[in-house]
């Protein structure tokens, strides 16, 4: 095999680079080890450019480049903004009525793909194998084909494929399907989502090659952070500051796929239904600000102000403030230690391509005391993930049932339930998924190419 060549919007950053967060980045940290291997994509900044295409900023740490890319504000907000977060962000997540379809934005999403190949370019050999990563970069293996590459090519989404009667509503869908059979795999989350793209392609006439491969998450590096975290001043300031409360978690990036109002509501209707639990149950919810120009992620923001200030104003007590609400992201080494504190984790997305904090919430777990994991149905991890409480994250009624549930059930049941959820988060990691589309790419047959 020759190099690994990984496209992708985000790049880690130059610090995640020795220490990579996130599913993506300590996936690929072990298939990127073997051999030569170039990551490319935006640098994550804005710069005005006079005519022409950027020139990569390459930065090599030990046998990985890092190739990256500046994107003029046009580009950034036509692109990036708008038709990937505002059109395909909102789509393939079911919500339909939150796409801003714009004509221009189409434009600018075709012409800045079409710059990622012609500066990816220069810096491919022939023996390379690409694989594309994501929403962003749907049309970028029909791009490179057409300057001539005929590199074996590998798509993963990391975002649900919804079905075709959903992905129809996006004018030129037709189109980026058409592009998607440049790659020579296409892989998604679950096997509903493949089920979902296979139609959606022969229901254009073309070839069906989606398949599953579940991302998940380095468990024994997760776990060894939590031990070690739980030893550190954060989770001791927590535990003061909790004064015996149980503690309930949530960590999401700030969007509406992950079902926040909803479960802020379940929480209330939780104190509200079973007062047995307060003053002594916190909920926190960790929510950094996430693509904070796109005015729907504006508006949940003050959405979710509203809500915190209502249920801490009629429920808090002098000594005891119900819920904890922090919109800046904690270092993931905190995170790990509040994961293994935590009595129960509370991830309730409407939907969500996979979703890594349910499984990093099983593997920071003390086994001889672990917590409970209540799971949406909608969350790419919920097949996988079934011994946890799986609740309907649009019912308040159900989540607080679910928390009550968590919150009296016995040491016996918790331990059950996590031995087999901890089973299969050791069983795919993030290691193996990679492995596992590599292999899948490499045996793939080369369709219509010389
Ligand atoms: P998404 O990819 O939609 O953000 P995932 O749950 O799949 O959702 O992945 C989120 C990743 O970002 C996880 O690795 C998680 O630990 C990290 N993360 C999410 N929220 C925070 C936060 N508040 N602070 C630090 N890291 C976070
Ligand atoms: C999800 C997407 C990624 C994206 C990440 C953060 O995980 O699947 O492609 O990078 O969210 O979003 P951002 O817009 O900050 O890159």
């Amino acid at each position: 095999m020759g190099r690994l060549i990984i496209v992708s919007n985000r790049v880690p950053s130059p610090r995640e680079r020795s220490q990579p967060a996130g599913g993506l980045a300590v996936g690929l940290k072990d298939a990127l080890r073997e051999g030569e291997s170039l990551w490319f994509g935006w640098s994550g900044k804005q710069v005005q450019l006079h005519g022409g295409d950027p020139v990569p900023r390459l930065d090599r740490v030990d046998n990985v480049t890092y190739a990256t890319i500046d994107l003029t504000p046009l580009q950034y907000e036509g692109f990036y903004q708008n038709f990937s977060n505002g059109i395909l962000w909102p789509l393939f997540h079911y919500r339909v009525g939150l796409m801003n379809y714009s004509r221009t934005d189409w434009k600018t999403y075709l012409a800045v793909n079409a710059m990622f190949a012609r500066t990816l370019l220069p810096l491919l050999r022939p023996d390379d194998v690409i694989w594309v990563h994501d929403y962003h970069l749907f049309p970028l293996g029909q791009a490179l084909r057409d300057l001539g590459v005929k590199c074996r090519i590998g798509f993963f989404l990391h975002i649900p494929f919804p079905p075709w009667s959903l992905v129809r509503s996006l004018p030129g869908a037709d189109l980026l399907l058409e592009d998607m059979q440049s790659y020579d795999l296409i892989g998604v989350q679950t096997p509903e989502d493949a089920e979902n793209l296979n139609h959606s392609l022969q229901a254009n006439g073309l070839d069906a090659r989606g398949q599953a491969f579940p991302i998940g998450i380095d468990p024994d590096e997760f776990r060894a952070q939590a031990e070690k975290s739980m030893e550190g001043p954060e989770v001791e300031r927590l535990e003061g500051s909790l004064r015996g409360a149980r503690l309930v978690l949530g960590v999401d990036r700030l969007d509406y796929s992950k079902g926040l109002p909803e479960r802020f509501r379940g929480y209330e209707a939780l104190l509200a239904r079973y007062p047995e639990h307060r003053g002594k149950v916190t909920f926190l919810q960790v929510a950094p600000i996430s693509r904070g120009s796109v005015e729907e992620y504006r508006q949940l923001r003050r959405q979710l102000d509203e809500l915190t200030g209502r249920i801490n104003g009629a429920y808090s007590e002098f000594d005891w403030t119900p819920i904890r609400y922090i919109t800046r992201p904690l270092p993931r080494e905190v995170l790990a230690g509040f994961y293994r504190r935590a009595e129960a984790a509370l991830i309730t997305p409407l939907r969500d391509g996979m979703n890594l904090v349910a499984k990093e919430y099983v593997a920071a777990q003390n086994p001889a005391n672990p917590g409970v994991l209540i799971l949406s149905h909608f969350a790419g991890a919920a097949p996988e993930m079934d011994e946890g409480i799986l609740v309907n994250p649009y019912d308040p009624d159900e989540i607080a049932d679910a928390l009550h549930a968590a919150l009296t059930m016995g040491l016996a049941e918790r331990r059950t339930r996590w031995q087999a959820l901890e089973q299969e988060v050791s069983s795919t990691t993030a290691i193996s998924w990679a492995a596992d589309f590599l292999r899948a790419l490499e045996a793939a047959p080369v369709a219509g190419r010389s």
